[in-house]
């Protein structure tokens, strides 16, 4: 917001009152106070808020593929972080990014990058990266092409829209070590979020593991709702699959430990 003001001085020589009009802005005016004090707050969706919640204090963050920034504008709003990179390849998402940024005036922490995946970002501005709203075989790709993720004091915060088995079977054969996994319901949909940093250990990962992570053993409303997804998509696969095969033997017990896992569905009980 602008302000008007007239000042009033004098002409050494002439001795007359000089009036000067001019414009300052109430940013500058208020620039003692905390980067978007006083503004409009606004709330994720569950989705985005499970990811905010795993971002550390204080962090330098690097969101990729941020689309309308809903998610540093929001950290930077809690001050919770110290910087924010919103990240994305197309110049139309970034163009949202900027208006975000700008009507809720966090612009002193976070910035805006047109760059495939973390290009064009440098290490120093990326101490938790979140990738959300992406395919996990994307997610697969922009980790694979970051060197410096193999840093262990790096947090990755991972949200995968489809094949969260490719992306959990890559962080084990890749050094990722798993350290927190939820799920959330969004729109009567289920997610899962992924926190894992690098520790170089190659784990093995079994289908159960690939499939479910964490989940399995979280008794949570909000896993339950997640495993029932997997279920769903393992017995559709399972009918495209040749009875005596390996592979349906494989799904057949997968699906038969997480149906044992799981509460009944009142949906599916007969009356
Ligand atoms: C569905 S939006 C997700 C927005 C937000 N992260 C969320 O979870 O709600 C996916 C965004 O990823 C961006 N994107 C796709 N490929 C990308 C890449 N290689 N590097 C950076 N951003 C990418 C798209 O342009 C789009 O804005």
């Amino acid at each position: 917001m602008l302000c008007g003001f007239v000042m009033l001085i004098s002409n050494r020589k002439t001795n007359r009152p000089i009036h000067l009009y001019g414009m300052i802005s109430v940013r500058y005016l208020s620039q003692n106070k905390p980067e978007g004090a006083g503004k409009k707050m606004f709330s994720l969706d569950e989705r985005l808020a499970l990811c905010a919640s795993f971002v550390r204090n204080g962090t330098a963050l690097a969101d990729v593929g941020t689309d309308h920034a809903y998610l540093p504008v929001y950290l930077a709003l809690q001050r919770k972080i110290r910087s924010a990179v919103a990240c994305d390849v197309r110049t139309g998402p970034l163009e949202n990014a900027r208006a975000s940024i700008a009507r809720f005036g966090v612009e002193a922490i976070v910035s805006t990058r047109l760059s495939d995946g973390l290009q064009e970002v440098a290490p120093e501005e990326a101490e938790d990266i979140v990738m959300a709203g992406m395919g996990g075989e994307l997610i697969v790709r922009l980790i694979e092409e970051t060197p410096w993720l193999t840093d262990p004091d790096r947090r990755l915060i991972l949200q995968p829209m489809t094949k969260p088995d490719v992306l959990r079977q890559y962080l084990c054969a890749h050094g990722f070590c798993l350290l927190q996994e939820k799920a959330c319901l969004s729109m009567g949909k289920a997610y899962s979020v992924m926190v894992c940093a690098y520790d170089g250990r190659v784990r093995p990962c079994s289908m159960t593991f690939a499939r479910t992570g964490f989940l399995l053993q979280d008794s949570s409303p909000e896993a339950e709702a997640y495993l029932r997804l997997v279920l769903s998509k393992l017995q559709k696969e399972r009918k495209g699959l040749p009875l005596d095969s390996p592979a349906a033997s494989q799904h057949m017990a997968l699906i038969e430990t997480i149906s044992n896992r799981l509460t009944p569905d009142p949906k599916e009980e007969t009356t």
